[in-house]
């Protein structure tokens, strides 16, 4: 006899309950949710059961967005007055509190903002584009990169970034037309490759009739065309030797990695928009002020303990079920009965560090046409960051002087403010001299001491934490972990839009078997 699927199900079920029920089949795979596009859930999906997202996020409010769809009776939690988590765009108003700092009140320009966490997003996002246009956030591009843009070496030289990319491609290819010629690839290379190949770096390196590099206008004009018999020339080429002596080359083509690639997006107005979008689209209650302090399960449902903020008040909620987005960072401190290796994973993530400095600024870099982009230097503030709208126009503009990560990101956050203001003014002085007295009313995030983030993002080492990668990804009782964290894009929105729709569409998977049972 074949067992059906329905038939091992009422087994399983008349055994050991439900709850034994759903634990086997999820050990034997019948529930198996990886990162397949999310397919919207049944509108009666969660008829009856009660759910409580901790963290309106991204992860969480596309959480609470789907779940919400598919019937299930939903309340959101959050630790913050504002909705968005990372997703932060500082305006005019804006306070930004730090662990240990002075709370810095942004007093920017009308138009002017700054996003300190989030900032852009590739087009390949799908999910995450998806959702703005549902949400009718209006998008405009970001301009990622620039050919005006600089590469300031270490000693303070810069290159521009047209002329590292062109003439390191002009160098290049004049050295393999020679190697080529010189017969020096004919075991390597088919005599018909070669025929091809010899025009082709030609046309990518811009060599002349000789197969030599000896400038092009692909790298910058000396002398730019104009009215009549005005010619436009090219500037002489940087010479390989100095192309490489600039420790920041490995940048000139930074753009080509697939997640900085053209066109890249931002919401328009900030990229808290987005949260503000789903905020709009939820009609279940979003408690802001709502900082959860503990999660317990008590037989068929989980107790959240919560304080509000503002009133100091503490509150309950009960709930079938708990879909929690809270940074590992700040749940390893929630008081919480989870298993103990479910406690200790938590407890083992690393974060990563990551700081913003940003000013407002007359938008000097525009006379250097500079529109959009980035301009590396290296160091503790890494580089500088130019915005993309209000182009062209004389209003003023937010520059982001610092926006590091990693090692250094550390040693510059343990940095009184009033130091790393004073650095992130002094790479862009170094840079565009005599624009560092330009820059204005300063705002500095470092995320290592950002209450309810406490790190910018997780840096699982895949190698060795597999295990407990796996172990966050399935449900410990009735309570599912979900976030950037859970996903192969920790630093990335699109990973909390995935990771959160993974975790829905466990949590429905879980509400179908078990009826089935029920009903079995
Ligand atoms: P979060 O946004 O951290 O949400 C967690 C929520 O839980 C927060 O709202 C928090 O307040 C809440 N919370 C915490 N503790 C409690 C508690 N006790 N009770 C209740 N609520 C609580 N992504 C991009 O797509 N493009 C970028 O350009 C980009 N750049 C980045 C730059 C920086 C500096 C940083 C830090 C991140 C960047 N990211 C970028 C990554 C992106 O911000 C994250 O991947 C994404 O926002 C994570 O969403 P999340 O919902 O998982 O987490
Ligand atoms: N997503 C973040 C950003 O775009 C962090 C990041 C930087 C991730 C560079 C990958 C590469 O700034």
């Amino acid at each position: 006899m074949t067992i059906t699927r329905r038939h091992l199900i009422r087994k399983l079920g008349t055994i050991g309950g439900t709850g034994a029920a759903f634990g086997a089949m999820s050990a034997l795979g019948f529930f198996p949710r990886n990162a397949a596009a999310f397919a919207a859930l049944p509108a009666d999906a969660g008829r009856g059961v009660r759910v409580a997202v901790l963290g309106a996020g991204i992860a969480g409010l596309t959480a609470a967005y789907e779940l919400e769809r598919a019937g299930f009776a939903i309340t959101v939690l959050e630790a913050r007055d504002r909705l968005g988590g990372r997703s932060w765009t500082v305006k005019n108003g804006s306070r930004i509190e730090m662990q240990g700092e002075d709370t810095q009140v942004c007093s920017f320009a009308e138009n002017v903002y700054f996003n300190a966490g989030p900032a852009r997003i590739p087009s390949h996002h799908e999910a995450l584009l998806g959702y703005c246009r549902k949400l009718g956030v209006a998008l405009e591009v970001e301009v990622n990169s620039s050919r005006s843009a600089f590469l300031m070496g270490d000693d303070g030289k810069t290159l521009q970034m047209r002329a590292a990319v062109n003439d390191t491609r002009g160098h290049v290819s004049e050295l393999l037309a020679k190697a080529l010629n010189q017969g020096a690839l004919d075991t390597a290379l088919s005599a018909e490759d070669k025929e091809k190949l010899l025009p082709f770096l030609k046309g990518y390196g811009d060599l002349d009739e000789n197969f030599t590099y000896g400038g092009s206008e692909r790298s910058g004009y000396a002398t730019a065309p104009g009215a009549f018999l005005t010619k436009g020339t090219a500037k002489p080429p940087v010479p390989l030797a100095e192309l490489l002596a600039n420790q920041r080359i490995s940048s000139a083509l930074f753009d080509e990695t697939i997640t900085m690639q053209a066109t890249m997006f931002q919401p328009v107005g900030g990229m808290q928009q987005i949260a503000e979008g789903f905020g709009r689209a939820i009609a279940a209650p979003i408690h802001r002020n709502a900082e959860v302090r503990e999660i317990r399960t008590r037989g068929d449902s989980v107790t959240i303990a919560w304080r509000n903020t503002a009133t100091r008040q503490m509150n309950t909620l009960e709930a079938d079920y708990v879909l929690c987005t809270v940074p590992l960072t700040v749940l390893a401190k929630i008081d919480a009965d989870f298993s103990s290796p479910v406690k200790r994973a938590i407890a083992g993530v690393p974060y990563a560090s990551s700081n913003k400095v940003a000013f407002e600024s007359p938008r000097f870099w525009e006379k250097q046409q500079i529109y959009g982009g980035i301009s590396f230097v290296g160091g503790e503030t890494s580089l500088v960051w130019y915005p993309s709208t209000g182009l062209n126009t004389d209003t003023p503009a937010m520059l982001l002087a610092c926006y590091v990560s990693g090692r250094d990101a550390v040693t510059f956050a343990k940095r009184p403010l009033a130091e790393q203001i004073a650095m992130a003014r002094a790479s862009v002085e170094r840079l565009h001299p005599g624009h560092g007295a330009d820059l204005a009313k300063p705002m500095v995030v470092n995320w290592s001491k950002v209450p309810y983030n406490m790190g910018a993002w997780s840096s699982w080492n895949a190698d060795t934490a597999v295990a407990d990668f796996n172990l966050l990804n399935q449900p410990d009782g009735r309570v599912y972990f979900t976030g950037a964290h859970l996903s192969q894009m920790p630093a990335w929105q699109e990973g909390a839009v995935l990771a959160a729709q993974r975790t829905v569409g466990m949590l429905a998977d879980r509400v179908r078997e078990t009826r089935l049972v029920r009903a079995g």
